[in-house]
């Protein structure tokens, strides 16, 4: 099997697992490869807005049951339950994005600096981030190119997976609040994921055809 069609192999692999073996762990060796994925993502100007929370304690995992209704097939059975948290309040002015310029890619910041003022261009006049939820929304954008790569990822070590929006985000957030693990003025809740190992056949793709989702323009 050639590069391509090993490819497209880990495409159909990759499926919503709905039914986990409890008993199948996965390795530190792949989880750690998982999250190395995750972390090495892309991001808009870079500012990987995102935090990732693996959900080992049981009681978290009682508590969320309810109101995480499509991750009651990972809570029941996954060996890695994630739960994928977005940055709040990214402006050009902000301390996360000082933070990101600074500590992370290692440039000057400065509020009036070109960078600053391009990005506060792009989100004022451009992307129209200009407000909280849209920012927020914005952020959460990019924790799903994250999650993506590691699902793909996943699917190249065997190893199965469900990305889960299936919850109510603001009982879930309460809950981590309450919990003390969740800061909700700094972070919000994006997206989950359960990982493991499936107890059930892998579903055959149901997708449009190309010509109705790729149009080539000449
Ligand atoms: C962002 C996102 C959210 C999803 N939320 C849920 C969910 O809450 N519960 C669930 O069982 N499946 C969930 N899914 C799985 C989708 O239903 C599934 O990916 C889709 O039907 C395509 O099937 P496939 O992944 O098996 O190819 C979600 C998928 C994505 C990408």
């Amino acid at each position: 099997m050639d590069k391509n069609e090993e490819i497209i192999k880990t495409a159909h692999r990759r499926y919503a697992t709905k039914k986990f073996d409890a008993d199948k762990k996965i390795s530190d060796k792949d989880w750690d490869t998982i999250m190395e994925v995750g972390r090495l993502s892309p991001s808009a100007f870079g500012f990987s807005p995102w935090k990732f929370l693996l959900i080992e304690s049981e009681d978290v995992k009682k508590d969320i049951y309810e109101d995480a209704w499509g991750a009651q097939n990972s809570l029941n059975g996954a060996s890695h339950f994630l739960i994928i948290l977005a940055k709040k309040g990214i402006t050009a002015t902000s301390k996360y994005v000082q933070h990101i310029t600074e500590d992370v890619s290692g440039h000057h910041f400065a509020p009036d600096s070109p960078f600053s003022k391009k990005f506060d261009d792009f989100q004022k006049t451009q992307f129209d981030l200009t407000d909280g939820r849209k920012q927020f929304d914005w952020a959460c954008k990019q924790t799903y190119i994250a999650l993506a790569n590691m699902m793909t990822a996943a699917a190249e070590l065997d190893i199965d997976s469900c990305a889960i929006e299936g919850f109510n985000r603001s009982k879930i957030e309460d809950i981590l609040t309450e919990k003390g693990i969740l800061d909700p003025k700094e972070w919000g809740v994006s997206v989950m994921a359960g990982f493991g190992y499936r107890d059930q056949d892998i579903t055959p793709k149901k997708r449009q055809p190309m010509d109705e989702v790729y149009k080539v323009i000449k």
